[in-house]
């Protein structure tokens, strides 16, 4: 299928290729992109910065000038910036008023910060199961997971790849819901040629280190009603009013410190200068994938959502089959593949059976609030079969990754090829 650069190392008695995981030489040598990059040019403001003492965003301007950037960039009328990506949904969540005793319905397939900031407003985080070939929430199942006690709805963009937002805001709309998109992997994904985040009533982003935008950490909340955003930038600030919202004489309104420093600001703004620029790359790469690793019999790139028009590509994700590879397990299929040089994950596990939903549900707070038939039903349904299938099945690159050359793409495909040709031999 694929000429080698053939040595004599690897080759194996039988005159095939051997794979590196079994002592042949690797398709890929060199290095990858490092991550994050650094912009020197980004220093004499930070230094200045650092020497003014103003390192706060209530004495400074910069994280001010970010918001506004931001805002610019994704199309939104607003942004606050805050101190995290699990600020900024414990944020936007309160604001919309999900509180104690409610539900929250959410994909099980994300980064654990999702139920988290559910947990933190003591609601329960109601699974709807994933659509294995999308790696989002099954919107088709949103429906008959709703209660009387549902208020909200928190899709995830994951892996930067865009939830059928159309679906979600028409269910949010008949039954009178909250929407707040997870989009903390999600910068400048598109649907339907908006950007993600400005879909819901509010959108959440992360730009912790890995993050396609990094800065160590940092949160960002966008949103279009000037009220509700005030309502964020009040919460996360202690409390205090803001813009449109009624000044008092003492502290009317609950809130906490979830503010972002000017450093954070300053770095984002570096960073911005290359990010959508990177963007495209990753995008070009990712597509390129698409097409070769469709080609080898079970590799099965992630499939678009109705409507997503743009993905970010935190991770390139697919699915491995592993009926077409001798029944190879992913996780040997996974060590095989970093032994050629190419770098993976095998995304998250079924964290819908971790034992934090029992550790909630056992504490007092949560006895109080659900009913013991209610946490039972909870348990009946926690069964997730997409879910369950696409944690078995992914395989995902690095963003980074996607940020090589063409020919570090070619690698990653006749390393997978080359694994393929040689299934035996890891059986
Ligand atoms: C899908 C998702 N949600 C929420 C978060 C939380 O963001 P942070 O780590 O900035 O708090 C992350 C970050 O890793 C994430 O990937």
């Amino acid at each position: 299928m694929i000429n080698w650069p053939l040595t004599s190392f690897g080759i194996d008695s039988y005159g095939k290729v051997k794979l590196a995981v079994n002592g042949g030489e690797k398709v890929h040598s060199g290095p990858w992109p490092d991550w994050p990059v650094w912009d020197q040019s980004a220093e004499p403001g930070i230094i200045e910065m650092l020497r003014s003492g103003r390192w706060w965003r209530g004495n400074g301007e910069h994280v001010e000038e970010f918001e506004k950037k931001y805002a610019e960039i994704m199309g939104a009328k607003r942004c606050l910036a805050t101190a995290s990506g699990t600020t900024a949904l414990i944020t936007a969540l309160g604001v919309l008023g999900v509180d104690g005793g409610d539900e929250v319905l959410v994909s099980p397939y994300t980064f654990i910060a999702t139920y988290n900031a559910i947990f933190f407003h003591k609601a329960l985080p109601v699974f709807v199961d994933t659509d294995p070939e999308t790696f989002l929430i099954d919107t088709n199942k949103i429906e008959a997971r709703i209660t009387d006690r549902t208020v909200a709805i928190l899709p995830v963009h994951i892996y930067g790849l865009p939830v059928d937002m159309d679906s979600v805001n028409k269910i949010a709309k008949n039954h009178d819901l909250k929407v707040v998109e997870d989009a903390c992997q999600a910068w400048l994904a598109e649907y339907k040629g908006k950007r993600i985040g400005t879909l819901g009533d509010l959108g959440c982003f992360s730009f912790q280190n890995s993050k396609n935008i990094p800065a160590g950490e940092g949160g960002a909340i966008l949103g279009n009603d000037d009220e509700l955003i005030d309502r964020c930038h009040s919460a996360h600030n202690c409390g205090r009013p803001y813009g449109s919202m009624k000044a008092s004489p003492g502290y009317a309104y609950r809130g906490g410190n979830f503010r972002m420093q000017q450093s954070q600001a300053l770095i984002l703004m570096s960073q911005m200068k290359r990010f959508e620029k990177d963007n495209d790359v990753r995008l070009a790469n990712a597509l390129y994938l698409d097409k070769k690793l469709k080609e080898i019999p079970g590799i099965v790139p992630h499939k678009l959502a109705n409507g997503a028009t743009r993905s970010a590509y935190h991770l390139y994700p697919f699915r491995y089959m592993k009926e077409q590879f001798n029944n190879v397990p992913k996780e040997k299929f996974i060590m095989a593949l970093e032994a050629e040089g190419i770098p993976c994950s095998g995304g998250y596990g079924p964290q819908n059976k971790d034992g934090l939903f029992e550790e909630a549900f056992n504490s007092r707070g949560y006895k109080r609030l659900f009913s013991e038939s209610r946490l039972k039903q909870w348990r009946e349904e926690n069964h997730l079969p997409g879910n369950d299938q696409l944690c078995n099945e992914a395989v995902a690159f690095y963003q980074s990754i996607l940020l090589g050359s063409r020919a570090d793409m070619d690698d990653i495909v006749n390393a997978i090829t080359k694994i393929y040709e040689n299934r035996d031999s890891l059986a």
